[in-house]
Parts: C-alpha cells; structure tokens; sequence
C-alpha cells in the first residue's frame, strides 16, 4: 500500500488497496491519512452496495442522510445522482456534510458507478491551511467564535433544493428543523489539528451575531479557503472512491456536463461533537 499525497496537503492517492479486503494495517493506514489530508482517493475499486458499506464500517458507524433519497437496493447508501434531464446536480456549491447537525458526520465515502464523459469532478479545500493561512489577529479573534448552522435553507419545504418543485433525489423536508452550533475554529478529533469549521451551504451566522453583521466575515473567510492554494480536484472514473473528512475539509462537485449522466453511491459515518480548539478536553475518538 502507498500513500501519496497531492498538492498543498490537500487530498492524497492511495494504491495498491481493495477495499473489499482491507486488512487492519491498511484501514488504520487510510484512517491516518483521512485525518492527516482530508481526503484520500482509490481507483479501480468494485464495490456492491453491501460492499461499500462494510468498506466503509471499518472507519465508523453508518449514519443515514435523512434527506438524500437511498438507492433502491440498500436504504443506508444514499443515491448522488444527475440525469441527463437534470439541470442541478447535489452538492454543487462548497459545503461540509451535515455541518447542521450536533454530531456532524465525521467521513463521507462516495464511489462512483456512472460518470459522464467529461467534467463532473468535484473539488475540495483544506480547511487546516485555510485557517493557518490567516492573520495571527483574525486565528485569535474565531478561536473565541462559535457559528449557527441549519439545513433547513437547504433542504427544508422552502430550501433551495426544493424550490423548483419536487425531485425525486431529495426527500423528507420536514426533518429540516434542527440547527446546530459549533465553534468556529475545531480542534480535530484525530489529528489534534485546528481547523476553519464554517462553510458557504450551511452556515448562517456567528453565534450571537445577526446574518447582516455576520455575512462580511464570513464571507472574506470562503474567499481565503477557497483560495487554489488549499484545494485540490478529483477526476472520477467508474470505480473511484473519495473518502473525505467532514471535519477538515469542504467539498464541491462540478455541475459541467449537460445531457450526460452521472451517478455516485455515498455512505456517510458518524461523528463526535466538535470541541474548540483551545480546550483542555481529551480528543474524541
Ligand atoms: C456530495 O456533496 O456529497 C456530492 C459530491 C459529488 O457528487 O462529487
């Protein structure tokens, strides 16, 4: 197995690894390397749907979109899917899974089944060297911020996923009530590290602050993280899989092939409560 990381510690390759018999060494090597660039990518894999789940069981407990639409075969893997009809495709703007939950999810494992024939790749972005890459004055001013995150403006009655009327690839928009807050600066369960934890699709403000007052800052840290300097972009084959961290990094998926289908199988595991970065509490698990 080898490891190979890509540009600016955003994202590295694994080779020589078959998720469908992954030995103990190889899972925790993959787990070190999820934590350490935010994202790890396999090509070449062949994986059921019941194979992609105990794949990705290795590295934590499923834990259910509520609002992606599950592939017939198996209600646990969430279906990513654009036909060539569509003309949104999910996903397609920087955001971290399920930041609007108390417990975000920690990993998202998508594998791809379909791809077009060009474009659909998706991007991500450090958010370890985006929060480094900051002013020493601005670090120590979110170190003392926590911020709002909600899906309901995503994924609720009057989301943005729902605006243009019904689409069988989103489903129970009444579970979109909950919001969560968290800090704005995390200390990374694994790798101990700081990292930036507000992203464009989910969060609405800082903690204690009105959407209006928050917008500018925020607004100024999506410019920093989004800087090219921090991400890095995946170009899929059938058969690749990006395994990426919730907590370290954001994602985007290009909606750049019209008419062409597209079709992606994800899981995604739980994760712990995020503490603050400075804080004396022990690492979760
Ligand atoms: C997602 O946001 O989970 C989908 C990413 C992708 O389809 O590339």
């Amino acid at each position: 197995m080898e490891v190979t990381p890509l540009q600016a510690g955003c994202g590295a390759e694994i080779h020589g690894v078959d998720l469908n018999a992954l030995s103990d060494g190889e899972a925790q090597a993959i787990a070190d390397a999820h934590a350490e660039y935010g994202v790890v990518f396999l090509r070449g894999q062949r994986l059921t749907p019941a194979a992609q789940l105990r794949a990705a069981q290795r590295f934590g407990a499923v834990n259910v979109n509520r609002f992606f639409t599950p592939i017939e075969e198996e209600p646990r893997v969430a279906l990513v899917l654009k036909e060539p009809q569509h003309e949104t495709n999910i996903g397609g703007g920087w955001h971290t899974d399920h930041s609007y939950d108390n417990a975000p999810a920690m990993g998202s494992m998508l594998y791809a089944v379909e791809v077009p024939s060009r474009g659909g790749d998706t991007l991500f972005a450090n958010m370890y060297t985006a929060y480094e890459s900051l002013s020493e004055g601005l670090k120590e001013t979110l170190l003392g911020l926590r911020a709002v995150h909600s899906s309901r403006h995503v994924f609720g009655a009057q989301g943005a996923y729902h605006e243009r009327g019904r689409d069988d690839r989103y489903h129970n928009p009444a579970l979109a009530t909950q919001d969560a807050v968290h800090p704005v600066v995390i200390r990374h369960p694994r790798s101990g590290r700081a990292a930036l934890y507000v992203n464009p699709g989910f969060t609405l403000r800082f903690d204690g602050w009105t959407e209006l007052e928050s917008r500018p800052l925020l607004e100024a840290l999506y410019r920093a993280a989004a800087r090219p300097e921090h991400t890095c972009r995946f170009r899929w084959e059938p058969g690749s899989v990006a395994f990426w961290d919730n907590r370290a990094t954001w994602h985007c998926a290009l909606n750049d092939y019209p008419g062409e289908r597209r079709r992606m199988h994800r899981v995604t595991l739980d994760g712990p409560a995020l503490g603050a970065y400075r804080t004396e509490a022990p690492l979760a698990a």
